[in-house]
This record gives C-alpha cells, structure tokens and sequence, in this order.
C-alpha cells in the first residue's frame, strides 16, 4: 500500500499539516501558515533552504515531498535564538 499522504512537521513553529507526495514544499508551508524566505524561486539563491531531518538541507522552491516516507520534519533557520 503506497504512502501517498504525508504528515510534515514544521519547526521550530510546532505546526504539522498533511501534505501529499509530490505537493511543493513551498505550498505545504503556507497552507500551515509558515513563511518561508524566498528570492530567486529558481534554486539558486539559498534563501529558502531548509533542514529537512529525513533528508538533509532543501531549497523549498524546487522541491516537493517525496514518496517514501509518512513524515518530514522541517526546520527553519530562521529563529535567532537557536
Ligand atoms: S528562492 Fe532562491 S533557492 Fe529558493
């Protein structure tokens, strides 16, 4: 039985939203109401990287949730007090 929805966790907001495979990072942050930085939307700036614990560092704007996992936790750089 193919996993075909995902539960992604956004930190450090604490917010966790369903997504499905193949659904933009990007989309999937703002329908949990997180901002995430971006500049170029092309992949090359950084501006929107993120650490990803399943998978390591991400550009948001050109990735998406990928098959094979029931969750991802997302973490964002953004909180100065880390
Ligand atoms: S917005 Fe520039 S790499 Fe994603």
């Amino acid at each position: 039985m193919p996993i075909l929805s995902v539960s992604v966790h956004f930190l450090p907001d604490n917010v966790t939203v369903e997504a499905q495979i193949g659904e933009g990072l990007l989309n999937v942050a703002e329908r949990a109401g997180i901002t995430i930085p971006t500049g170029c939307l092309m992949g090359s700036c950084h501006a929107c990287e993120v650490e990803i614990a399943e998978l390591g560092d991400r550009c948001c704007c050109i990735s998406s949730v990928p098959p094979g996992y029931p969750q991802l936790t997302i973490n964002l750089f953004s909180d100065p007090t880390w």
